[in-house]
């Protein structure tokens, strides 16, 4: 039987409602979903920790069938390779994702001409929403509970995420500073 398995790829800091949404419309068209958090992103001080991330989409994506969460490190074509998948499933929000998307895809062609990117819409509702604005006003005070799902919520009240704290006390090299955080680890 003809299957067909694609990759989610991202850096997910942090999962947020349009991944979601994303997830539950590839989920759909494949077969099987594998959602691939990078672990070695150069994207700035994480929120939260690669483990942190996988437990959220662990829980998130409980309830799909078809979708399992991994990590991955190195060339996305090679993982993709390891994993059998055909596809990488990217999400496309407005125009101005478009040319990193449309670089991404055709150099991941170049690399792999056997793996196809599929790109989809989320929910116009989500369209604006993103991990990078997502971080940026929590780090600020803002309330982002409507753009994440509750267990990110959760994880995000209970204290903030373990991966910004640590890069901040790497930063900031003030001993005993954690004992003035509510760190939940
Ligand atoms: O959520 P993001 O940060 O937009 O995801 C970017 C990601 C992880 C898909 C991309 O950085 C990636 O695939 N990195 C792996 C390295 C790689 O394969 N680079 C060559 C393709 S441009």
């Amino acid at each position: 039987m003809h299957t067909v398995k694609a990759i989610y790829p991202g850096t997910f800091d942090p999962l947020t409602n349009g991944h979601l949404d994303l997830i539950a419309r590839g989920a759909k068209i494949v077969d099987e979903l594998v959602v691939a958090i990078l672990r070695n992103s150069e994207k700035g001080t994480p929120l939260f920790t690669v483990p942190e991330r996988e437990e959220m989409l662990f829980e998130a994506t409980r309830g799909f069938g078809n979708v399992s969460v991994t990590t991955f490190n190195g060339l996305l074509v090679d993982f993709a390779r390891e994993q059998g998948a055909k596809a990488v499933l990217r999400g496309i929000r407005a125009i101005s994702d478009y040319e990193y998307e449309f670089q991404m895809a055709m150099m991941n062609r170049k690399l792999d001409p056997e793996l196809e990117t599929l790109f989809m819409m989320p929910a116009e509702k989500y369209t604006y929403v993103s991990s990078r604005l997502i971080k940026g006003v929590f780090q600020l005070g803002g309330d982002v509970t409507a753009l994440v799902p509750p267990l990110v919520v959760d994880h995000l009240s209970s204290g903030i995420g373990l991966g910004f704290v640590v890069d901040l006390m790497c930063r900031t090299r003030v001993e005993g500073f954690t004992g003035m955080l509510n760190l939940r680890h």
